[in-house]
């Protein structure tokens, strides 16, 4: 299985902050944002990794982390997303790099406590389709939101006004190959991005969907208060170690 980071956008709701930078090249604690999600992927054996950059500073990625020997890598892959047409559209971009093998693809504004190891080796077995990781949060509007049906999701709804349950599906999504023939359907949304919530439920309508729920903790770091949050979570949890 490859990993994807999806470092692209344009990071507006944390202006000032990233009128020049890149969101993911910004501080968690004593760490860039973009070192917690290459640890999430490394740490569950997936070492063939693409970064999806784009925006502001873009360069700096190639600067800071190069072929990525810190993290024990020989090699780092990269590609430029113009604009910011939504995470499904940056998804799109990798096409070439997956050459038909599963990959795992990780937000890289998400950071977890622990690992998905395990979730990743049942990926695996699985074969096939898609698994979404969900874990129970306070303000389930800001996120893509599952509808369960006892132990199957129904559907998903994108940052619903009305929530159907206290679950968020995290930035961490396992897929095989059809990914990218799933992406080429998508229409733009009311924001006028490719939603990855919208690849999502055409995995659930195929019925080749399966969700786990992540233990330890998980934040996004793309507002204020959560990348205050990421920071003081990992700092308390010394999640930061290599
Ligand atoms: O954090 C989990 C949530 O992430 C999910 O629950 C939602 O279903 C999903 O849509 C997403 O929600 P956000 O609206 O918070 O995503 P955001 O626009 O902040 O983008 C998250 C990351 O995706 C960002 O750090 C970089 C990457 N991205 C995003 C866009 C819009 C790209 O690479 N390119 C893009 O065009």
């Amino acid at each position: 299985m490859k990993g994807v980071i999806l470092a692209g956008g344009l990071g507006s709701r944390l202006h000032p902050l990233t009128k020049i930078t890149n969101k993911h090249l910004l501080p968690v604690h004593d760490q860039p944002m973009i070192y917690y999600p290459i640890k999430t992927l490394i740490n569950a054996g997936i070492e063939d990794i693409m970064i999806v950059t784009g925006g502001n500073s873009a360069g700096d990625f190639l600067r800071l982390l190069g072929n990525g020997k810190d993290f024990g890598l020989k090699h780092l892959n990269y590609t430029y997303q113009e604009g910011e047409g939504g995470i499904a559209d940056a998804l799109s971009l990798v096409e070439h790099f997956a050459e038909d093998e599963s990959i795992c693809v990780v937000l890289g504004d998400n950071i977890i406590e622990g690992n998905i190891a395990a979730a990743a080796d049942e990926y695996r077995k699985q074969g096939k389709g898609a698994k979404i990781l969900l874990k129970r949060v306070h303000d389930p509007q800001r996120f893509g939101v599952p509808e369960l049906d006892g132990e199957r999701v129904v559907k998903i709804e994108e940052k619903p006004s009305d929530p159907k349950s206290d679950f968020a599906v995290i930035g961490i999504y396992f897929y095989d190959a059809s990914v990218f023939k799933v992406i080429k359907t998508l229409v733009p949304s009311d924001r006028g991005e490719l939603e990855i919530t919208d690849v999502n439920n055409h995995y659930i309508n195929r019925g080749e969907m399966t969700w786990n729920e992540l233990s330890g903790w998980w934040t996004d770091a793309g507002t204020f208060e959560s990348l205050l949050r990421a920071s003081n979570l990992v700092a308390e949890s010394g999640a930061n170690n290599l």
